[in-house]
């Protein structure tokens, strides 16, 4: 079987092409290997972009650099035949990009997906689109109580949100568009065409080759950022809560959804209640399993940010099921690992 995986030398794509080549699956992905998010972080751009490529090519994934906007399905059949299944994992996924770019925003989240669903047309073949749970809205902020260490829901938040919930609640931003815009045109090419297509929203992500920074990838940065004890950031309270999930149940979910007769659907894909923590809950288990203390500066609230989020997953694991394997404390300690043993990766510039 092979395996198309777009955005495939960014974080999450790597762990989808590690997980696919273990499960037997030949593993072909592009990336266009752009510098506008990693030159935000102030890590050396080249080391970290060469660091995924060469765990890439380690693992025996095929890369080429294309750009997901301008490739088509012949040029793709040229270079490596055919596949059966093509993951869409390139984006802009950052909040803070889209509000200050919104054309690059929408230009590279909605033309890379349409781009994306025409090769899986012209090849027959089911699609999965990477979008991100940020479609419900922020609304829910404003139904908060605070407690000692996190914020909890008040009705009408649930304390964990199905896939049922209205989206694009409360205040919107350019990134709400672009990835609600993937989704609808996701979910067209499987009734205008009768492709086996689905969306999965996705929460707050964490795990190796993960070049996490202010803009997104804040358990990543917090990680980072503790181990080369640097101050930390936080935007208005570390009170925020979300269900965090390692990178490989993610790409697990992939797999299940292939192998259950791809459901055409949306589908959150997210840590659940008990992977659910808040900000500050994380900078103390990371200072706890470092054994080091780094100092946080506050500073205001940042636009579209999101306090609390948690989802429900049933509909996953009732269809294809799929749920969570790696608790909170397992992915810390293997990112822990990951960033210990590659520190010159995070000399900042
Ligand atoms: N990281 C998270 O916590 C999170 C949460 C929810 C959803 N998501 C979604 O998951 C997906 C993967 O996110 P990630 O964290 O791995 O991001 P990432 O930035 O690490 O990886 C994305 C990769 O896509 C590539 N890319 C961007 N535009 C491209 C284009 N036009 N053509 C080819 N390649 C292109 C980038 O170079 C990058 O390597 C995204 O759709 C993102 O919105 C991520």
């Amino acid at each position: 079987m092979k395996v198309l995986i777009s955005g495939m030398a960014g974080f999450l794509g790597t762990h989808v092409a590690e997980y696919f080549i273990k499960n037997n699956w030949e593993v072909f992905g592009f990336d266009n290997l752009t510098n506008y998010e990693l030159s935000r972080t102030k890590f050396d751009v080249r080391k970290s972009r060469t660091h995924n490529l060469e765990f890439l090519n380690k693992i025996g994934a095929n890369f080429c650099q294309l750009d997901c906007r301008n490739i088509n399905a012949d040029l793709l059949l040229r270079m490596w035949g055919t596949f059966d299944f093509i993951i869409h994992c390139a984006a802009q996924p950052a909040m803070t990009i889209a509000i200050e770019d919104p054309k690059y925003d929408a230009d590279d989240n909605i033309m890379s997906c349409v781009n994306m669903l025409e090769i899986a047309k012209k090849l027959n073949i089911p699609f999965v689109n990477c979008s991100s749970i940020h479609v419900y809205g922020n609304e829910g902020n404003d139904y908060l109580e605070e407690k000692e260490t996190r914020f909890t829901p008040l009705k009408p938040i649930p304390e964990e949100t199905d896939e049922n919930e209205p989206v694009l609640e409360g205040e919107l931003t350019p990134l709400h568009v672009s990835k609600y815009t993937t989704e609808l045109y996701t979910k067209s090419f499987a009734e205008t065409y009768g492709m086996k297509t689905a969306s999965f929203r996705i929460t707050g992500m964490f795990g190796e080759r993960q070049f996490g920074g202010m803009d997104h990838g804040w358990v990543a940065n917090f990680a980072i950022r503790t181990i080369m004890e640097r101050d930390i950031t936080i935007f208005g309270t570390d009170k925020q809560v979300r269900d965090i999930l390692y990178a490989e149940d993610v790409a697990r979910a992939f797999l299940l959804w292939f192998y259950a007769g791809r459901p055409v659907g949306i589908y959150n894909i997210g840590g659940g209640m008990k992977n659910s923590i808040s900000l500050g809950e994380c900078l103390g288990k990371l200072s706890d399993f470092t054994g080091k203390l780094t100092s946080i500066k506050v500073e205001p609230k940042r636009k579209g940010d999101l306090w609390y989020f948690v989802c429900d997953y049933q509909k996953a694991k009732i269809e294809f099921g799929w749920e969570p394997q790696i608790s909170v404390d397992e992915g810390l300690t293997r990112i822990i690992k990951w960033i210990e043993g590659n520190q010159e990766l995070f000399l900042f510039l």
